[in-house]
């Protein structure tokens, strides 16, 4: 597909109203969005245009049957004042994985990286500066067709959108090791950023929070001992001096930052492992006192350490120092803004 992007610009940006510094997250969006429409088997019409309400037909298969997926990713701003973009093709990636498994058609890869470099070199003046701060952006795609009954829609549209972002978690965060509700069974729709994954997770996550915990760690479904992953974010543990981290298994989502992390922590001469990981094991080595730091990995959380993993059995305190934690995000951090050489390649300019 090689097809131009269509500008039409705000005639006065918002940016000046917004208090760039002092942001929460997914509360103030940008002046424009990315829009592309799939119409009789192909992408057509890929736009930039103001942003505005879309009206949506009651019937909309998304609204009914839930074909809907999403994309998080982060832009920052480089030395020069580039706009930059944090391995943007891997996002094009995951989308076309989590469109297969929703029966959605595919989105030309290069359309996206394109649209992404596009949209971002318009809102560059949106990006925060703050360390650990930036633009999240969010290409989602759904079904709009008007229809009742059980198949795949006809008709998508593929938007990007996108809202300034001050440090997430700035505190560590404690888990809630969830043992009654579950995120994913080997076979369903866990290993995609489908939307219902995430509408499934709100209830355990309020409860999960009532009890003083901040997210829910996601264990198997099966025996409720084997780690998944946490809210939005994959998780890393430090035992003895060695990383694990669970493997791809089919039910977990396959992180950026997780993939990022692993490379990183290995070029530092790490060793990282990716295998099942037991509740047991970690108690363990807790017990033994092995057991050194914990982090969470995700696009909008950056790195999240972990102060302790609790449910009504147990409560597993990690140890106040987490170096080698700080220094992931700390390097993260300074690649994305291009303080760090990018050794990996992993910066894209947005121009
Ligand atoms: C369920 C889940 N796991 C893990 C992640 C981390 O993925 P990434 O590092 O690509 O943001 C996310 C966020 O996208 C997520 O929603």
């Amino acid at each position: 597909m090689n097809q131009v992007i269509k500008i039409t610009k705000v005639s006065q940006s918002r940016v000046s109203e917004v208090n760039l510094e002092n942001i929460t997250m997914g509360t103030q969006f940008t002046d424009h969005l990315f829009i592309c429409d799939y119409e009789n088997g192909e992408w057509t019409n890929p736009r930039i245009e103001p942003l505005a309400l879309i009206p949506t037909h009651p019937a909309a298969m998304a609204l009914h049957y839930g074909q809907a997926i999403f994309e998080g990713m982060k832009a920052t701003l480089g030395k020069d004042g580039t706009a930059l973009l944090f391995r943007p093709e891997e996002n094009a990636k995951r989308m076309n994985f989590s469109a297969d498994r929703m029966g959605m058609p595919m989105f030309p890869e290069e359309l996206f990286v394109e649209a992404l470099k596009q949209f971002t070199a318009l809102e560059k003046n949106w990006i925060p500066t703050q360390v650990g701060s930036a633009l999240y952006l969010r290409p989602f795609m759904y079904a709009d067709e008007p229809f009742i009954g059980m198949r795949a829609a006809t008709t998508y549209k593929f938007i990007v959108m996108a809202s300034p972002a001050g440090p997430f978690f700035s505190r560590k965060i404690k888990l809630y090791a969830e043992k009654k509700y579950v995120r994913a069974v080997n076979g369903g729709t866990g290993e995609a950023k489908a939307a219902g994954n995430y509408a499934a997770a709100i209830r355990p996550t309020e409860y999960a929070k009532a009890k003083g915990y901040d997210q829910v760690l996601w264990l198997d479904p099966y025996t409720f001992e084997y780690i998944q992953e946490v809210g939005t974010m994959n998780i890393f543990f430090k035992i003895a001096g060695k990383f694990i981290t669970p493997n791809l298994s089919g039910s977990i989502l396959s992180g950026i930052t997780r993939m990022s992390v692993i490379d990183l922590l290995r070029s530092k001469g790490f060793e990282v492992t990716e295998r099942p990981i037991k509740m047991s094991e970690i108690i363990e080595a807790s017990k033994n006192g092995t057991l050194e730091e914990a982090f969470g990995t995700g696009t909008a959380v950056g790195i999240a350490m972990v102060e302790e993993i609790g449910n009504n059995d147990i409560s597993i305190k990690f140890p106040e120092d987490n170096p080698v934690s700080v220094m992931v995000n700390d390097t993260l951090n300074a690649i994305k803004v291009q303080d760090s050489k990018d050794e990996f390649g992993w910066i894209v300019e947005a121009k």
